[in-house]
């Protein structure tokens, strides 16, 4: 019986392969050397795993031996996202399809489908980037198990998107094909795509620290601006339809959407703030202003696109302020400077909304008590 203080090596292994075969002194020499070479290695290989030996990226530890942890929050995420149990196939979009037809405005079915055409190209680069830019540069194995489910939700949101565009009967190869032929779609999709191909390389070398670096801002980049405040800002104009009664069968979906954006977003701001810590790493101001300063056109863009004329509740001026106020907030996560001091919560119904309990669920989607954590918050 092993625990974790035993070296990996068993006994029987070692009994049967330290005799020599046979009787030559000089071969007997060589192999005794030989011998000694590989104890030498194998104790240097198979040595426990030390929870303090661990490291986010640059580790040289087992990846494939979960404990001892040492992100143990990581593996706390994994158990929580997995409370986290749906498929958009659940949920009744009948009176959506009714709403859609007859009740929305066309600037409302404008936003409607701009919003789809938007989030279903934006989980397929958020699925790519965890899936394959950044799970194989972690080296500890509970942070990628996290990330494996990470990759199952997008491939989920991104179902959930298809599942809106096949029940409400729009012109499913026109919505995907929308961020290629609008301009201020377009922007958003290769802001992320040129931090995506920065990444996705099996050549990096993460022990340069310009590739660190590079990597850090591009990871930061996905937690803190993609999915932390372009996602939050992409799901809220359908709570302000679902918050008047429309469209509530996609509300309802996009709030469990948000529960898994809500833990994608605090899981890599995690993972970002670790990896800065081990490896020393300091982030160029210069760097992060042109982060939220290009991620502040972007989203002013593609907002006066979404709305050239306010709707009910919703205009393009909460849109773009909801924004800044919710950067601030990732920074201030980050550690970082807020990029909009002054900004204001002008949407502050937004968080109310975006959680989804029982009693608030009072549209006539079925009733579900969906998560059993309680509610999230994005702080
Ligand atoms: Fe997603
Ligand atoms: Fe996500």
């Amino acid at each position: 019986m092993l625990n974790w203080d035993d070296n990996n090596r068993t006994e029987s292994s070692v009994t049967t392969t330290t005799a020599p075969v046979t009787g030559v002194a000089k071969k007997t020499s060589t192999i005794h050397k030989h011998w000694s070479q590989t104890q030498k290695t194998l104790e240097t290989t198979q040595k426990p795993v030390r929870a303090e030996d661990k490291r986010v990226v640059n580790g040289q530890t087992d990846i494939n031996q979960l404990a001892p942890f040492k992100y143990a929050w990581a593996w706390e995420f994994f158990l929580n996202a997995n409370k986290n149990h749906w498929t958009p196939s659940d949920i009744n979009m009948t009176k959506d399809v009714y709403d859609y037809q007859h009740r929305l405005t066309p600037d409302e079915r404008h936003v409607y489908e701009n919003v789809l055409a938007y989030l279903t190209t934006s989980d397929i680069l958020a699925m790519r980037n965890i899936g394959l830019a950044v799970m194989e540069k972690m080296t500890a194995p509970e942070l990628q198990i996290y990330q494996a489910r990470q990759v199952y939700e997008e491939s989920m949101h991104t179902w959930c998107y298809q599942h809106c565009i096949e029940t409400l009967g729009l012109e499913q190869s026109e919505i995907y094909n929308r961020y290629r032929v609008v301009p201020q779609i377009n922007k958003k999709i290769e802001l992320a795509n040129q931090r995506l191909h920065s990444v996705l390389r099996s050549d990096i070398d993460l022990n340069d620290k310009d590739e660190l670096q590079n990597f850090v801002m591009s990871y930061l980049f996905f937690a803190g601006v993609f999915e932390g405040c372009w996602f939050y800002n992409g799901f809220s104009p359908i709570f302000a339809l679902q918050r008047r009664g429309l469209m509530t069968g996609t509300g309802e979906q996009f709030q469990y959407i948000m529960r898994d954006e809500v833990l994608h977003c605090a899981f890599g701001i995690r993972v970002v703030k670790q990896i800065i810590m081990e490896n020393d790493v300091t982030l160029d101001p210069k760097q992060l202003r042109q982060m939220w300063d290009e991620a502040e056109a972007a989203e002013q863009a593609y907002a006066h696109y979404l709305f050239p004329r306010p709707i009910v509740g919703y205009s393009v001026q909460d849109h773009i302020e909801q924004f800044r106020f919710v950067a601030n907030r990732r920074a201030k996560q980050l550690n970082l400077e807020t990029p909009f001091p002054n900004a204001k919560n002008v949407l502050s119904w937004l968080d109310e909304q975006a959680n989804l309990r029982k009693e608030k669920n009072f549209f006539e989607t079925r009733v579900t008590e969906y998560q059993t954590g309680g509610a999230l918050s994005w702080d």
